[in-house]
């Protein structure tokens, strides 16, 4: 099919759910994507925070190429040794002692708040349920995750929602400490917000967060399914804020594009489930266990991942701060590690597709945010082609 027709044929056969641009892309090869005409796009987007090793990673796809040999899905009624093989390996690396697989971030943040139910209620009596999360914040698009997401324009039409959640403005403590009653049972919250455009809090906020829940007797748990699998610079964005949190949620750049999902959790908080408590089809599925068991040793193994993305990181915001400089309508760049937003004074969506035009796939988030999480191999060379980019697209605008 030409690229006119998948765009036809998918207009007429699938959901119109997604705003999309008009390019089909058909391979990846590292930090780069190469659509139906063979023309090639270096990635800055990494499937919103997704391929974070690359694109068709060689041992990734190797691990999942033998597993699917061996054996594609068993039913959980059964042991796998993918599934403990990889549960072992979130354990060793976090604060976490055990882990719920899943398929997606919703369905990871939905796990949690099932947990946070269930061992609330065990410890503090029934009327114990409530979630504080905060406002812009976005976890999902389930009726539950929808909800506890602090965005009105996700709800919108999907009414009634589900009870026990209240949202509070971000990166404020004192608002948390208020909104917290007899019903509280947990905090949820992103380490930095990606989808409201990449918005980084202060130093002591979950620390913060940290102290009111050790305080109340409330579960800290954080959505780390964009900024976890060390798209900040560590494997996850906990570490660089000296806490512990209670749960944490993952997905996307653990299985580097198979899909996977995991809820890890605190063994006096993982206790409250119970066989029958909880349940996925796919969750712990072989294949995808064996893709994330491969990213989790390539983190830990020879390629210095996360001092590329950390030094990387610091090389792309100085950049973009030096077109902030020259172009009065930036009007801010921040992130941590390889999320990094860049705040215009314009709509972002025409300028990601000009830079589409131009080879660089550029994601635009909140309408007027341009964010970058390219794959954690990108290189200065890479970074600077973007700029260059940029920059010639910029002077258009400013003429
Ligand atoms: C912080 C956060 N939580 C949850 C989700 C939902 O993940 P999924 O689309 O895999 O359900 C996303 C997706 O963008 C996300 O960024």
């Amino acid at each position: 099919m030409s690229n006119e027709e998948v765009i036809k044929e998918a207009g007429r056969y699938v959901m119109n759910t997604y705003n999309r641009f008009p390019v089909v892309f058909v391979k990846g090869r590292g930090t780069r994507l190469y659509d139906q005409e063979g023309k090639e796009y270096l990635d800055f987007v990494a499937g919103i925070g997704v391929n974070n090793l690359g694109h068709c990673n060689h041992r990734v796809t190797v691990a999942i190429q033998k597993q699917v040999q061996r054996l594609m899905h068993v039913s959980n009624l059964y042991y796998n040794e993918p599934q403990v093989s990889l549960a072992r390996l979130l354990v060793k690396h976090s604060f976490a002692d055990q882990v719920f697989f899943c398929n997606s971030g919703a369905e990871a943040n939905e796990a949690a708040i099932k947990l946070a139910r269930k061992a609330a209620k065990a410890r503090g009596g029934s009327e114990r349920y409530e979630i504080i999360t905060m406002e812009n914040s976005f976890h999902g698009r389930t009726l539950a995750t929808l909800t506890a997401s602090g965005q009105e324009k996700l709800k919108s039409g999907f009414e009634p929602l589900v009870p026990g959640f209240k949202s509070v403005q971000y990166n404020d403590v004192s608002a948390v400490e208020k909104a917290i009653d007899h019903k509280t049972a947990a905090i949820l919250v992103e380490p930095i917000q990606g989808e409201s455009g990449v918005q980084v809090p202060r130093d002591d906020y979950l620390p913060g967060l940290r102290k009111l829940c050790d305080e109340h007797g409330l579960f800290l748990i954080l959505d780390e399914v964009q900024t976890g699998m060390g798209r900040t610079g560590r494997l996850f964005a906990y570490e660089h804020s000296g806490i512990q949190p209670d749960m944490v949620t993952l997905a996307k750049g653990l299985g580097n594009g198979f899909p996977i999902g995991a809820l890890l959790a605190k063994a006096q908080v993982a206790e409250a489930f119970s066989p029958g408590s909880h349940a996925s089809t796919f969750g712990g599925n072989p294949v995808a266990c064996a893709a994330a068991i491969a990213v989790m040793e390539t983190f830990f193994g020879d390629d210095h991942l996360l001092e590329n993305c950390q030094r990387m990181g610091e090389y792309l915001v100085r950049q973009l701060n030096k077109l902030a400089q020259k172009y009065a309508f930036v009007r801010a760049v921040r992130g941590k590690g390889l999320l990094i937003g860049m705040e215009l004074g314009l709509e972002g969506r025409q300028i990601a597709s000009e830079c589409l035009t131009e080879g660089v796939v550029v994601n635009c988030t909140a309408e007027k945010v341009l964010r970058f999480l390219p794959p954690l191999i990108i290189t200065q060379e890479e970074i600077d082609r973007l700029i260059a980019v940029l920059d010639r697209i910029f002077q258009r605008r400013a003429a």
